[in-house]
């Protein structure tokens, strides 16, 4: 293999090296039914979770469309409140929005009238030393492969470059729990599988702790340690949450062979566990 681009290396002190445990106990959420005449009460969205993530873990979240997976990333954030159990962060518990964690969307949500230097300066926590804030963000826009193109603005650049700037944003925060939603969802397939390339490298380069909610079953069985699948119980009633109906801990160090036959089992059992059965074209 011809080496194109510098090894991803990080300098300490720089790029963080905060990785933080998650625990959820008994979480569950539930919104408030709409006001209107015949509504019938809402259920809870996510009912009594229960999960230890180890600190440095990378544990991806599928489960069918509406279960809660948003829901469930926004409560660790800070950006929304269980309605029972709780989810705490190294041991402290979660109650407002948390400077631990950074999020990540599927829309990169740049500034476009901004050099790509600057959105990424964004993440910067409040108080972080103008030169040395310098550094770090020199740092990131190279982690992510973008020392060429800090000067250009989002509206110059392709949809996974804006994508990379956006994981660069979100590491300059140094966080120990870093949240991503679909991060790659938007992506072409092909820049898609760069982009998991890259996540890997930089969770070698920086080892934070990561929740990735995908509804991709390949890229979950690629990057996580573990998988975790969201769903109803089929024997429950009607008006019960979602919570874990499986956890999968994936064999095999990373970057793993897309083609095996190990992955292809696992594959099935999440596509099963998805309501997708699988074709035997396939
Ligand atoms: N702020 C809110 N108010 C009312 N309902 C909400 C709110 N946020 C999410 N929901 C509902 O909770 C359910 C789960 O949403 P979400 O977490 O976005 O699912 P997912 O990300 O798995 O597709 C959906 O039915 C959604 O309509
Ligand atoms: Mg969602």
């Amino acid at each position: 293999m011809v080496l194109t681009q510098a090894p991803v290396t990080a300098h300490p002190g720089h790029v963080g090296q905060r990785a933080f445990g998650v625990e959820f106990a008994g979480l569950g959420r539930a919104f408030a039914a709409p006001r209107r005449r015949g509504a019938t009460a809402a259920g809870p969205v996510l009912q009594d979770v229960s999960l230890r993530i180890e600190p440095g873990e990378i544990v991806a979240v599928l489960g069918p469309s509406g279960c809660g997976k948003s829901t469930l990333l926004r409560i660790v954030g800070g950006l929304d409140r269980p309605s029972t159990g709780s989810v705490a962060i190294d041991g402290a518990p979660v109650s407002e929005f948390d400077p631990r964690c950074a999020i990540g969307f599927q829309e990169p949500r740049l500034l476009p009238w901004r050099t790509l230097e600057h959105n990424v300066a964004l993440g910067l926590p409040r108080g972080v030393p103008r030169a040395e804030g310098r550094e770090i963000v020199a740092e990131l826009v190279s982690l992510v492969g973008l020392a060429n193109f800090s000067q250009h603005t989002p509206r110059q650049i392709s949809g996974g470059m804006a994508q990379r700037t956006s994981l660069a944003r979100a590491l300059a925060r140094n966080p120990g729990v870093l949240l991503l939603d679909e991060p790659f969802g938007a992506l072409d397939a092909l820049t898609r599988l760069k982009m998991q390339d890259l996540l890997l490298d930089v969770h070698a380069a920086a080892p934070t702790t990561v929740l990735l909610v995908t509804h991709d079953v390949d890229e979950a069985l690629q990057l996580a340690d573990r998988v975790i699948l969201l769903g109803r119980s089929p024997d429950a009633p009607g008006t019960a949450g979602n919570d874990i109906r499986q956890v999968i801990t994936v064999p095999g160090e990373r970057p793993r062979d897309r083609g095996s036959a190990e992955l292809a089992e696992l594959r099935a059992q999440l596509l099963g566990g998805l309501g997708i059965e699988r074709h035997s074209a396939h």
